[in-house]
């Protein structure tokens, strides 16, 4: 049965969130990243973690230094992580985020550098002095680094308490090959690494992020907010959406990385359910797939939630109000 998650929003239970987001911006992340930093009451962001994916390390470095910079927060640290996967050849996705990983946009150097030493290292310290289950890590790239930290120092699971993903794909199929998403096809050895690890994973997968799409009017009431913000989520979303429109026939574009965000700040806007999922990172015609036990068939241990389902309108809602809070 589907499970709508009707918990408290984090703001109403009077807590904060203590979070790392692991990003390669990328045009969906950087409104992720925005919509973040927009939601200092529900979310407190420890730092933001880079890993090459959409675009070369260095240029997603680059931009989410930029989108921390556009939101004003400048004082969140950003760590470069890995500039490439576990094992197999690196990929990018310029064909949609454009040669900067910004569609839409113009890019420039950000005044402020990134913080000294790496991701990797930066996680295993942190979740080791972390009370226990005290830390989400939201995952919007490849797993890479998240997979690294785990391998060096499997302990850090103690200061976890959960890891939400953008990835995947099961009623959707893919969007790199017919079967993969483009995060667990970039790095599907360091994703079997996180789903062996034990911690508890939600994901949010194609199957979510392909039915909260833009529209003309959702699109408009975020540039009617008339400041920076909502004018660069608008022209970065009317550029980005467009390949996604005429590849999968649909009205209007996923902007599949901000549902992470959205999801912690209002879960009661998705449904999903608790299943098996397994990866394949066997080299062949389903390298990457995420194999999940809908039915239960199997009966293995039921590992992640699956979220499957969210409400479009309150989704734009909730970004456009968050939006409205920046400069
Ligand atoms: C995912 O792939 C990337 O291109 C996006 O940023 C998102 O994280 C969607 O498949
Ligand atoms: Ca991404």
């Amino acid at each position: 049965m589907l499970v709508a998650l009707l918990g408290a929003t984090a703001a109403q239970a009077g807590e904060k969130r203590d979070l790392i987001i692991d990003s390669d911006p990328g045009a969906d992340d950087v409104v992720a990243l925005l919509l973040a930093l927009a939601s200092p009451e529900e979310l407190n962001v420890l730092a933001i973690t880079t890993v090459a994916g959409n675009v070369r390390l260095d240029k997603t470095s680059r931009n989410a230094r930029l989108a921390r910079e556009w939101a004003g927060r400048e004082e969140v640290p950003v760590y470069a992580g890995a500039p490439k996967p576990l094992v197999r050849t690196p990929i990018y996705a310029e064909d949609i985020h454009g040669r900067e990983g910004l569609p839409g946009v113009t890019v420039h150097e950000p005044s402020k550098a990134l913080a000294d030493g790496s991701a990797v290292d930066y996680l295993i310290r942190t979740l080791n002095n972390a009370p226990p289950h005290s830390i989400t890590l939201a995952l919007l790239g490849p797993e890479t680094n998240l997979a690294l930290a785990l391998i060096q120092a499997p302990e850090i699971t103690r200061g976890i308490k959960e890891v939400v993903i953008m990835g995947g794909a099961h009623f959707n199929g893919g969007n790199i090959t017919p079967v993969a998403e483009f995060n667990m096809f970039a790095d599907p050895h360091a994703a079997q690494v996180v789903l062996a690890s034990g911690v508890k994973l939600t994901y949010l997968p194609l199957d979510v992020t392909h039915k909260i799409l833009t529209s003309e009017s959702r699109l408009k009431q975020i540039d009617a907010l008339n400041n920076q913000a909502g004018k660069l989520v608008s022209d970065i979303l009317n550029e980005y959406i467009k390949a996604d429109m005429v590849q999968y026939g649909l009205p209007g574009g996923p902007v599949h990385d901000a549902s992470v965000i959205a999801y912690l700040l209002k879960p009661e806007l998705f449904s999903g359910r608790q299943v098996n999922v397994a990866i394949d990172s066997r080299e062949g015609l389903t390298f990457g797939q995420t194999v999940v036990d809908w039915y239960d068939t199997l009966k293995h241990d039921k590992n992640a939630l699956w979220i499957e389902n969210g409400d479009a309108q309150g989704f734009f809602d909730l970004l456009t109000e968050r939006l409205g809070r920046l400069k």
